[in-house]
């Protein structure tokens, strides 16, 4: 079956975007199904950075066709940016290589100062959003009071649908939050300049996905934020406002189930979260700071779209294990091994104990974790710089160790594993003839 799904199984950040850019260099279509700008990945090709929080990565391939789901919502400003940022680098961007579907949401600037109000006037208990717009859109689209790619098809609708929402976001604007109002013309007039550009790329990507497959053709799925940041099955709520797990990617393209092939869960080798909420192995100290970077390297955990130092902590299997369930995950990915070299001792989450029993299962989800002890497994480290290893055999045996017992508590194979930032270092455990993809 020829379609890929990726997805991340933490609270997002999980690296998924290395394992796109591998897997897109035989996709046909690339397809972003979930979230907003929120995401963010940076894409390197040959001397050329592309910053990109909205269109699929992997469209710098030649090859592929970049597709925005329905489930996206989509800031038009962040869009145009994107699309010339990848024009300017020699990126063919026209609609035969970049289609919106006609039911993906838009988001406006009221969305934006709406986001901003309610996070002040969450005070302590704030989510930590993005300030992006995107719980505030998604709520516009699930109220029926949403705009829409289709609505860009006629300009009059458009203006009409944008005052709407406009006036209705500046009454919770002022009169809930004493914050000021939007004009609504002004907002107008910009949307109706984005709708003459993207007019062109707006389609019908469900037909154009169905037929793809049918025909056997390469459909690489991208989901943006990671399971524990389902507004459904994650740490509700404090969670993002679309569904970034493999379900969210049929219903945010418009595909039945049956296509799919690999339903890829990317992890990091340890867990991170940027934003609030609840997680039982973070730690603090000189151990995070190690495990967190200083921030002087791209790939440091530092949020890619807030630049936040992201919480961090040891790798969570409970957590891993309910999200394996949750996507249907056949394979595992896991990323920042390297990161990993160096510690005398590992630790991972196996179960916790909650009341003096142990469980491995959370009996209501991961809404509520309070009372959740994490129950460790000790690992030995190794110290051998592992950055430059291409092959599994050539992995310390302690790594190797490492990686066995997660596979060992999950029940999935790791496939793929990631050993240092750049495109080669990925060890491929599938001997090549069986490397389909
Ligand atoms: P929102 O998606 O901006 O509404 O933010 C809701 C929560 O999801 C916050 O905790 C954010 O930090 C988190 N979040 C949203 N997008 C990402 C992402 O791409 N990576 C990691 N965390 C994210
Ligand atoms: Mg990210």
């Amino acid at each position: 079956m020829p379609l890929d799904i990726v997805v991340g199984t933490q609270w997002g950040d999980e690296g998924k975007g290395r394992f796109v850019d591998l897997l897109s260099a035989k996709a046909d279509y690339v397809a972003r199904f979930n979230g907003g700008d929120n995401a963010g990945h940076t894409v390197t090709v040959g001397q050329q950075t592309f910053k990109l929080h909205l269109i699929p990565s992997g469209i710098v391939q030649p090859h592929t066709i970049g597709i925005i789901g329905n489930g996206v919502a989509v800031n038009p400003v962040i869009l145009q940016s994107e699309m010339k940022g990848l024009k300017d680098g020699g990126v063919d961007i026209s609609p035969k290589r970049l289609q919106l579907s006609y039911g993906a949401h838009l988001i406006t600037p009221a969305h934006l100062a709406l986001d901003k109000a309610q996070e002040i006037a969450r005070g302590s208990s704030k989510i930590g959003t993005t300030l992006r717009g995107i719980g505030p859109a998604y709520t516009s689209k699930v109220s029926r009071q949403g705009i829409r790619f289709l609505d860009m098809l006629d300009r009059a609708k458009l203006k009409t649908k944008i005052q709407k929402q406009v006036a209705e976001i500046n009454l919770q604007l002022t009169k809930l939050y004493q914050h000021d109002p939007l004009d609504s013309g002004l907002v107008a007039e910009e949307f109706e300049q984005y709708a003459g550009l993207l007019k062109p790329y707006i389609s019908d990507v469900s037909l154009i996905l169905n037929d793809a497959l049918r025909e056997d053709r390469r459909v690489l799925a991208e989901g943006a934020q990671g399971t524990l940041l389902d507004l459904d099955h994650g740490t509700y709520p404090f969670v993002t406002s679309s569904s970034p797990t493999a379900g969210g990617a049929l219903v945010g393209l418009g595909l039945g189930p049956g296509f799919e092939d690999r339903v890829i869960g990317v992890t990091k080798s340890f867990q991170t979260r940027v934003g609030s909420g609840p997680f039982p192995t973070e730690i603090t100290g000189d151990l995070a700071t190690e495990l967190r970077g200083t921030g002087e390297q791209p790939w440091d955990e530092f949020g890619t779209t807030t630049g936040r130092p992201r919480r961090v902590g040891w790798l969570d299997l409970v957590l891993l294990r309910y999200a394996v369930r949750i996507n249907g995950i056949n394979e595992l990915a896991i990323t920042k091994l390297d990161v990993l070299s160096g510690f005398d001792q590992l630790f991972i989450c196996s179960s916790y104990r909650k009341n003096g029993s142990e469980v491995t299962e959370l009996p209501y989800g991961p809404g509520d974790l309070t009372g959740f002890e994490p129950v460790y497994k000790e690992l030995s480290g190794w110290h051998e710089d592992i950055t430059a290893i291409s092959k599994w055999n050539d992995l310390p045996e302690k790594a190797q160790a490492y990686i066995h017992s997660i596979e060992e508590l999950i029940g999935v194979r790791i496939r793929l594993v990631s050993v240092g930032p750049e495109r080669d270092q990925v060890i491929d455990r599938n001997p090549p003839e069986l490397q389909k993809t």
